[in-house]
């Protein structure tokens, strides 16, 4: 299913679920075929001509647009990234159930589409509704659970902020099937699982969904919580930066040497990178490029002059605008979501 350019590296091929490597995530939003593919189920079988988007639940006037109705519509473009929730989980420890992703469930492109909020006015929407739920074409059955419908909702305000949007394009072209054809949502600053792809139906609700992905698999166990222990809901992304330009264990040469990478954080634009060369017991500020929206990864670089022969930890540390920073250990919990610990490689001087 990933077209014979893409050096994605498969974690799972039914469903198809494919992480970039490392040294790809730099600089890459046009590149769709490195883009990383997440999917629950297979990807399901549309015809186009018999798709269409309706608009039900709490609404005055229910409504539904063909894919031509929807596209003839004034279109917006976001460059949003969208990471895994379940990202960074290989180095977890101790170990968390799910798929051993690297660092490479993250990436950022050009979306093009309709603000939610344009349908949500054109379909009205009653005063006691809380939520929106967005209702992907595919489904199955996870962990023993009824078969369902991937879907999420989403917070009413959230839902008719101006960037969450309906893409119809990724990066100019017609939206690849694995991304979603013929239309995703995009929640910019939430965790991936938020963006349902293969978009049939939008219900406004008055309470969160209690679908199995959002109730119970998107969200945060504690160790040794309870059956019946309330559980968060993954949404915002949290703070985080990665070096994208170095393998772990490759050997430098003593001299000068450009390290550079990138970093994102849901909730505001990043403040600075820091660069540690001795295990994190001193950091150094990295030259940081701006951002190309508010939701997109930022470049960063740093200037290693390495003096002395030996091995060393080569680590990266992000902080949000808002002042959250990276830890060196994150918060542990079953599926390992949310892993933005401090990414460190080990290098070798010779
Ligand atoms: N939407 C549907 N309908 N089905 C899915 O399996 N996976 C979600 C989200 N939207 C999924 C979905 C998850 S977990 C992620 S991380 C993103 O899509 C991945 O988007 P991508 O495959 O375009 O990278």
């Amino acid at each position: 299913m990933e077209s014979k350019n893409s050096s994605l590296v498969p974690l799972s091929f039914a469903p198809t679920v494919s992480e970039a490597p490392l040294h790809t995530l730099y600089n890459n939003d046009k590149n769709n075929d490195n883009f990383f593919i997440r999917n629950h189920f297979e990807i399901p079988d549309i015809d186009i001509a018999d798709w269409k988007l309706t608009v039900t639940g709490e609404v005055p006037n229910p409504i539904s647009f063909s894919y031509q109705d929807l596209t003839s519509l004034s279109a917006v473009t976001i460059q949003s990234t969208l990471e895994c929730a379940g990202n960074s989980r290989a180095t977890v420890n101790p170990p968390c159930e799910g798929l051993l992703w690297n660092n490479g469930g993250v990436g950022s492109a050009a979306w093009t589409g309709i603000p939610v909020d344009t349908i949500l006015s054109m379909a009205g929407v009653n005063p006691n509704a809380k939520e929106v739920l967005f209702l992907g074409c595919d489904n199955g059955s996870e962990n023993s659970e009824s078969i369902e419908d991937y879907g999420m909702s989403i917070p009413l305000p959230k839902s008719r902020d101006k960037h969450t949007i309906l893409a119809y394009k990724m990066n100019a072209d017609i939206l690849p099937s694995n991304h979603g054809y013929p239309l995703r949502l995009i929640v910019p600053g939430w965790y991936g699982m938020a963006s349902v792809k293969w978009v049939k139906e939008i219900r406004v609700v008055n309470e969160p969904y209690k679908g199995f992905h959002q109730s119970k698999y998107y969200v945060f166990v504690k160790p040794g919580a309870a059956d019946n222990a309330p559980l968060e809901r993954v949404s915002n992304m949290k703070v985080k930066s990665l070096i994208t330009s170095l393998r772990r264990g490759q050997a430098l040469e003593i001299g000068e040497h450009i390290i550079q990478g990138i970093a994102w954080s849901g909730v505001d634009n990043i403040d600075k990178v820091e660069i540690s060369t001795d295990n994190g017991r001193n950091w150094e500020i990295a030259a940081l490029d701006p951002p190309l929206s508010r939701y997109s990864t930022q470049t960063w670089r740093y200037y290693w002059s390495a003096r002395q022969s030996g091995c060393y930890l080569v680590s990266c540390r992000a902080t949000d605008v808002q002042g959250n920073i990276q830890p060196i250990a994150f918060e542990w919990n079953f599926r390992g979501f949310a892993n933005n610990s401090i990414h460190t490689l080990p290098i070798q001087i010779v």
